[in-house]
C-alpha cells in the first residue's frame, strides 16, 4: 500500500486528501491533517498541559495558533509528500492524537507524535509511529529518521526504543538538552 501511495499525486484541499495517503493499522486510521481538524486537535492535544508540555512550545496553545499550525502542516505535506497524520480510532472514529514526520533543512526528518491522555499506555503511539516509519522508508527512500525527547519523558523514550531507535547523545533544542534518537533504514 505504501509503495502505491508514492505514485499518486497529492491532491490538497480543505477536505481529506487522496485515499492512498490514509494509513491503516489494526486500531487506528491515520489521515493527513486538514483544516477541519482544528477544534478536535486543540481539544485532544493542545489544550492539555500534561500532553503539550512535551511539545514545542512546551505549553498549551490557543485554537487560533492550532489553525496556523495546520496551515503550515498542510503546506509541509504539499512540499515534502509526508507530514502530520491525525490518528483516529478505527472503532469510534475519535481523534486521539497525531503522528508524523517533519522535514529538517539541516538534518534527518524528525518523527513526532502525541496522544490524548485517555488512551496512553495502550501501545497506540508505537502502533502509529511504526506505520508512519514504514510509509516513509518505503516511499521516500529515507536513510534515517531522528527523534528528540526531553530526558524526563520516559514514555516517549520507551516508544522509540520499542521501535528500534538508538540513543545518540544529547542536542540543544528549544532552550533545553534533548535526547537524540536515530533509526537507520536497514
Ligand atoms: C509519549 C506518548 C505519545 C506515548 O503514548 P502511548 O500510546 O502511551 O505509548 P505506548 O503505549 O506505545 O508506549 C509507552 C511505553 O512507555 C511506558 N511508560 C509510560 N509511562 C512511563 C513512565 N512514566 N516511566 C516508564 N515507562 C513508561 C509504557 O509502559 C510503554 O512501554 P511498554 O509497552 O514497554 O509497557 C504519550 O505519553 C504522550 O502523548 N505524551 C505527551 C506528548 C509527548 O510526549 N510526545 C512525544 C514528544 S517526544
Amino acid at each position: 500500500m505504501a509503495g502505491r501511495a508514492a505514485q499518486q499525486p497529492i491532491r490538497w484541499a480543505d477536505s481529506p486528501v487522496s485515499e492512498p495517503l490514509v494509513l491503516e493499522t489494526s486500531r487506528l486510521r491515520l489521515v493527513p491533517i486538514a483544516t477541519a481538524d482544528a477544534e478536535e486537535w486543540w481539544g485532544t492535544i493542545w489544550s492539555d498541559l500534561d500532553v503539550a508540555r512535551y511539545l514545542p512550545p512546551q505549553g498549551i496553545l490557543p485554537v487560533e495558533a492550532v489553525r496556523e499550525r495546520i496551515r503550515i502542516a498542510m503546506e509541509h505535506w504539499v512540499t515534502h509528500g509526508f507530514g502530520i497524520w491525525m490518528l483516529r480510532e478505527t472503532r469510534s472514529g475519535s481523534l486521539v492524537g497525531h503522528c508524523g514526520l517533519l522535514a529538517n533543512e539541516s538534518s534527518d526528518p524528525e518523527l513526532v507524535y502525541a496522544l490524548c491522555r485517555q488512551v496512553w499506555g495502550r501501545g497506540l503511539a508505537t502502533e502509529a509511529a511504526a506505520a508512519v516509519l514504514a510509509y516513509a522508508f518505503d516511499t521516500h527512500n529515507l536513510a534515517q529518521v531522528s527523534a528528540y525527547v526531553f530526558p524526563r519523558n520516559t514514555a516517549s523514550s520507551r516508544v522509540l526504543r520499542k521501535l528500534d531507535f538508538h540513543a545518540e547523545g544529547q542536542v540543544r533544542r528549544f532552550q533545553a538538552h534533548l535526547d537524540h534518537f536515530v533509526l537507520r533504514h536497514e
